[in-house]
């Protein structure tokens, strides 16, 4: 789906409007139907020359000794006097002198190189996408307050048919919400820090919004009403197989049905929410059909689907990063992804069984107990079918070889699976670009992330 791939643009200059329009509209013209209109930049700022460099090839290798190389003495402390892995933590915790990492400080201080550039602009203009869908799912679902601008005072049914799923579902939808924006804005401001240039998707916003109360009418970025959730990382996280150590490995879909047809995750109309008897001042006292639970059921699930993918994402990235500062911003940031991919498996396993025939779009979807499924079988989940819902904690897993024993772990790391382009296909796969009005992707972002993605999945360690 992506167009050929096309080069980094040179570091002095092209990463600037003038020069990256042309490409930008090369991609465009693959695509037929709508399009994007207005004519603000794709890449805000521009880059300077001197803050970023590109590396000539590999490093040499540091002379001087190190940990590895003098550390006879060190070395005696160590499990059947092996040097390595260990003695990085083991030389500055058991001299007492210089930590091993300010060592090797010199040899950590490599520049922000093209690849952690194209790494980072990834990561910003895919947060701009969670933040476009998340400021829908806040809007109608989070808590009101004016902690960030637009939201509307919300649409009591959906709140209260989420709030089936956990009480605090509206505080959760509002940080997530939240920390989206933070995510975006950090990497947007630290890009154009260093002089690169940052991606501004704004020209994408042409999707419409739900009518239904609560939902501002401004263009949006995502769709979410013509989703197909890919609910198998229910049953990866369960198993003891790891699509990285076995791509052969099968996943059972948590919830079959949504991973089929088209399904809304937030009311598309007020016609969504009707039927439901909604008390505001008690919820408990509130009825709800099973239509609107069926919408916030499928919205709980969306909600892992989206997290898993971070927190995939920025690991198999990270392995990639060169410059340390580049590295830790990926390092703190992906684990938020997996504490809300963490939070949303556990609230998604609390939908309570029922089967919804959608009346627009005739799709049906049945949720069931998973409480009540079983899991840790003896051995554990060869077959990855296990869907016990209380089951939130990793289960160890194959990692690397299985000599080492299953290791609880994220998974997948690898590019393969869980990079750049694997994330952006997963998006696409999961119709959050489909445009309502013709049913395909031809809003032109598909093309502007692809290329991204693969820029960034291009990136390798130039140490
Ligand atoms: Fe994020
Ligand atoms: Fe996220």
């Amino acid at each position: 789906m992506a167009g050929p791939l096309a080069p980094l643009p040179p570091l002095c200059s092209g990463l600037t409007r003038n020069l990256m329009r042309p490409q930008l509209d090369k991609h465009r013209s693959h695509t037929a139907g709508t399009q994007a209109s207005g004519g603000s930049t794709f890449f805000r700022s521009s880059v300077h020359r001197d803050s970023i460099h590109e590396p000539k090839g590999e490093r040499p290798m540091k002379k001087e000794g190190n940990v590895f190389t003098k550390g006879s003495t060190r070395r005696s402390f160590l499990k059947n006097g092996t040097v390595a892995g260990a003695a990085t933590v083991g030389a500055g915790l058991l001299t007492g002198n210089t930590f091993a990492f300010d060592e090797e400080a010199g040899v950590d201080r490599a520049p922000i190189t093209r690849g952690d550039i194209a790494i980072l602009r990834f990561l910003q203009a895919l947060e701009q996408v969670e933040e476009d869908l998340w400021r829908q799912y806040a809007e109608l679902g989070g808590t009101q307050d004016n902690e960030f601008s637009g939201l509307t005072g919300g649409n009591a049914a959906y709140s209260q048919a989420l709030q089936l799923l956990d009480g605090d579902m509206p505080q959760y939808i509002h940080d997530n919400t939240d920390d989206e924006i933070s995510h975006a804005r950090f990497l947007g401001n630290y890009l154009e820090s260093k002089g690169a240039g940052s991606a501004d998707l704004t020209r994408f916003k042409v999707l419409p919004s739900s009518t239904a109360d609560g939902a501002q009418q401004i263009g949006r970025l995502t769709n979410l009403t013509q989703l197909t959730i890919d609910t198998s990382f229910w049953s990866r996280y369960r198993s003891i197989t790891n699509p990285d150590f076995d791509p052969k490995a099968q996943f059972a879909q948590a919830v079959p049905s949504l991973n089929v047809n088209q399904h809304t995750a937030i009311p598309r109309s007020n016609a969504d929410t009707n039927g439901s008897v909604i008390n505001l001042n008690d919820p408990t006292q509130s009825t709800f059909t099973d239509h609107l639970k069926a919408i916030a059921f499928t919205a709980g699930f969306h909600f892992a689907f989206i997290e898993q993918g971070g927190t995939s994402l920025y690991p198999a990235l990270a392995q990639h990063v060169t410059n340390l500062e580049v590295l830790r911003i990926l390092l703190s940031i992906g684990p938020s992804e997996t504490m809300h991919f963490q939070t949303w498996q556990d609230k998604a396993g609390n939908a309570t069984p029922l089967t919804d025939v959608d009346p627009v779009n005739h799709s049906t979807v049945t949720f069931s107990t998973l409480s009540a499924a079983q899991g840790e079988t003896d051995p554990e989940s060869l077959n990855g079918d296990t869907l016990q819902s209380n089951l939130i904690m990793p289960e160890p897993t194959h990692f690397l070889d299985q000599k080492f024993g299953p290791v609880a772990i994220i998974r997948p790391t690898s590019i393969a699976f869980g990079g750049a382009v694997a994330s952006v296909q997963s998006f696409v796969t999961d119709g959050l670009f489909i445009n309502p009005k013709t049913n395909k992707n031809d809003t032109g972002i598909v093309q502007a992330l692809m290329r991204l993605a693969e820029e960034a999945d291009q990136a390798r360690r130039q140490l």
